[in-house]
């Protein structure tokens, strides 16, 4: 038969797919005709609408950069992004849950030593961070690479700003847990801040009246040999925004009690030099496998 009704289309177009020799890529190609399908029969979409679809990915692909992911804020402010988390960390065993990696993930992640200031030179409210990783019974994990990065008091990401193609990385670093499985470092209190509204992704969170904010936190990629990589934030408590993130992203183990304090020193004994903030928050890791993502690298100017 070469002339189809609309559901007689849809059977044609999975069959079409039948001899794909990988039986995933089968399965997972078949699954989004059939979705894909089913959306276009419920809604009766017209043409014109079929054209604005077209158009808004043409625009989200157009707007990716190597350090600007368009297509994984879309995933994220639908919900694709922590639906996929929720599906593959069902079992979580007492391991810390894990959230969207988002889409500042970029460069480099500078090695620095236990109690470094990651943050040197920016405006903000002081802030140390304390941590220890473990496995699911207690046990220190020493040697662990964590990569943390956050936003600035203004919202912003170092990446995000001009000044990172001369300046290079702020308020991002790698740090290796000690034979206590402790990191420790100083950085500023990091605020909300709206993800990127400048591209398609941005006007389809304005035309719904949705906000663009996320509520503040610090990003940890915390990968040891022989447990699944946990991707993973740490939200500062109190945050207006954390019952209406617009990626979906809270977890309520994840909120951290952040104090504020006045002693002269810092749990490391160095002076702190006025007010500050306490943040403590501890990792347990799940045995397993699986390789981390790697960092979006900016591309370098020709020599
Ligand atoms: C972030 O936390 O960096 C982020 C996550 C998802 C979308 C935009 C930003
Ligand atoms: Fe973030």
């Amino acid at each position: 038969m070469t002339q189809f009704n609309d559901t007689e289309l849809t059977v044609a177009v999975i069959e079409s797919l039948a001899k794909t020799p990988d039986p995933r890529v089968k399965f997972l190609l078949q699954e989004l005709v059939k979705s894909l399908h089913d959306y276009v029969r419920k809604t009766d979409l017209s043409f014109d609408e079929w054209h604005y679809a077209i158009d808004f990915l043409t625009r989200t692909g157009q707007k990716c950069s190597p350090i600007r992911q368009e297509f994984i804020l879309l995933s994220d402010v639908l919900g694709v992004s922590m639906l996929v988390d929720a599906v593959n960390h069902r079992e979580r065993e007492g391991a810390t849950e894990t959230t969207v990696l988002g889409p500042f993930y970029v460069g480099e992640h500078p090695p620095m030593p236990h109690g470094a200031d990651i943050s040197p030179g920016l405006q903000g409210e002081r802030m140390f961070v304390q941590s220890r990783v473990t496995d699911l019974a207690g046990k220190p994990l020493a040697g662990v690479p964590i990569d943390v990065w956050h936003a600035d008091d203004d919202g912003f990401y170092d990446s995000q700003k001009a000044s990172y193609a001369t300046e290079g990385p702020s308020s991002r670093a790698r740090l290796v847990t000690d034979a206590d499985g402790r990191i420790f470092f100083r950085t500023i209190l990091p605020c909300s801040y709206p993800i990127p509204t400048d591209g398609p992704v941005g006007e389809m969170i304005v035309k719904t009246q949705r906000h663009p904010m996320r509520p503040a936190h610090v990003h940890f990629l915390v990968d040891a040999p022989g447990y699944e990589p946990l991707i993973t934030h740490v939200f500062i408590g109190g945050d207006k925004y954390l019952d209406s993130d617009v990626v979906f992203g809270v977890k309520d183990e994840l909120i951290a009690t952040v104090e504020p304090r006045s002693d002269a020193t810092m749990p490391d004994g160095q002076p702190a030099n006025g007010p500050w903030h306490l943040m403590t928050y501890n990792f347990r890791m799940k045995p397993g496998q699986g390789s981390a993502p790697q960092p979006m690298m900016p591309e370098k100017e020709e020599a």
